[in-house]
């Protein structure tokens, strides 16, 4: 399944390549999940899966969706409207705090008005204005979007489903994983997908929670973990971020995200999309070795590149943070 929504740094195009990696696995957690995009493009899932992110908003619409999706999808049925658009940011801006302590001082709150904006502005909007949760444009610019609203409410009724068994949590990341009970739980095959804000530093603020150290810890998480035969583990980053796991014997796969809004500039000045890597731990499954695609060529025969591109015709946020990674 596809996310249903996309988000910067989101994972969709590779995350077949890391299933291939994980496997089947007992239990399943991703400690950074915006889209969920790994979790949701799952081929076949049994056993405990949970996920977290930091960012409440993210947090209260996974929730919304999972407890109300009739709530959620009656609140999406409007004309969509740049008014609209500027209005319900600017109550975004100003209740990020209270919404984040109500989803964290009771496990079964949840709104699903706020879910249905948040979502609206997510599929009704160019670049990351929306995500910005501190930012306040004075503008918005409509995507061309080409779902329906009645597409998005189908949508959120098949992801609705996907998450019934699922764990969802909002907090630090080390929340899904400090406890034997957590983690565990008596499952002897526990795949985790590592995915934290990229580690380059940068000048602007992308996530609500943003913050480039978190990279590094989650290397030396990993690094103290990576002899546990029950762990499979798959980090994600730009080239040289993680180079002490190689050093302690996980593997790499490089691999080049798609151009996106900013990205997509015929002289390719813009060239974190290259760096993207995947550190793969020792006790992961192991995989025939591939020919790989010359994406190069790929990209060099496709026109529609050196043209300005609308993101919401793109699959996937992720060569966005290249701006910014
Ligand atoms: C690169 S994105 C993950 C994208 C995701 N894999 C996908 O496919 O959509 C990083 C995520 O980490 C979250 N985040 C940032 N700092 C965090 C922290 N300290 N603990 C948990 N989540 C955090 C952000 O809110 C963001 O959603």
């Amino acid at each position: 399944m596809d996310p249903v929504f996309q988000w910067f740094g989101g994972k969709r195009m590779i995350a077949n390549e890391v299933w291939k990696r994980l496997g089947k696995v007992t239990r399943y957690i991703e400690p950074f999940a915006g889209s969920a995009a790994v979790l949701l493009a799952r081929p076949e899932f049994q056993g405990r899966e949970v996920i977290n992110d930091l960012d409440g908003y993210l947090v209260n619409f996974w929730r919304a969706v999972k407890a109300d999706v009739e709530g959620v999808a009656a609140e999406l049925v409007s004309p969509i409207s740049e008014l609209d658009l500027i209005a319900r940011k600017r109550v975004f801006v100003r209740e990020t705090e209270t919404l984040t302590e109500r989803l964290k001082n009771d496990p079964e709150w949840y709104d699903p008005k706020m879910a249905a904006w948040w979502f609206y502005g997510h599929s009704a909007s160019v670049g990351n204005r929306w995500l910005r949760v501190h930012e306040m444009p004075n503008k918005f610019m409509p995507a061309m979007d080409t779902r329906s609203i009645s597409d998005r409410i189908s949508d959120l009724l098949a992801v609705q489903r996907r998450l019934v068994d699922v764990f969802i949590l909002c907090g630090e990341w080390q929340r899904a994983l400090d406890s034997e009970k957590v983690m565990f739980n008596g499952s002897d095959t526990v795949g985790i997908f590592f995915d934290p804000p990229y580690g380059a530093p940068r000048t602007t603020k992308i996530y609500a929670d943003d913050s480039f150290a978190v990279a590094a810890d989650v290397t030396r998480w990993c690094l103290e973990h990576g002899d546990d035969k029950r762990l499979r583990m798959v980090v994600a980053g730009y080239a040289g971020e993680h180079a002490e796991l190689e050093e302690a014997g996980w593997t790499t796969h490089s691999w080049m995200a798609q151009g996106g809004h900013g990205n997509r500039r015929a002289d390719r000045s813009n060239d974190n999309r290259t760096k993207e890597t995947l550190w793969i731990s020792p006790h992961c499954q192991k995989i025939e070795k591939q020919v790989q695609m010359n994406l190069w060529v790929a990209v060099d025969n496709d026109p529609s590149l050196s043209e300005p591109v609308d993101i919401a015709e793109n699959h996937d946020l992720s060569v966005q943070a290249a701006s910014c990674g």
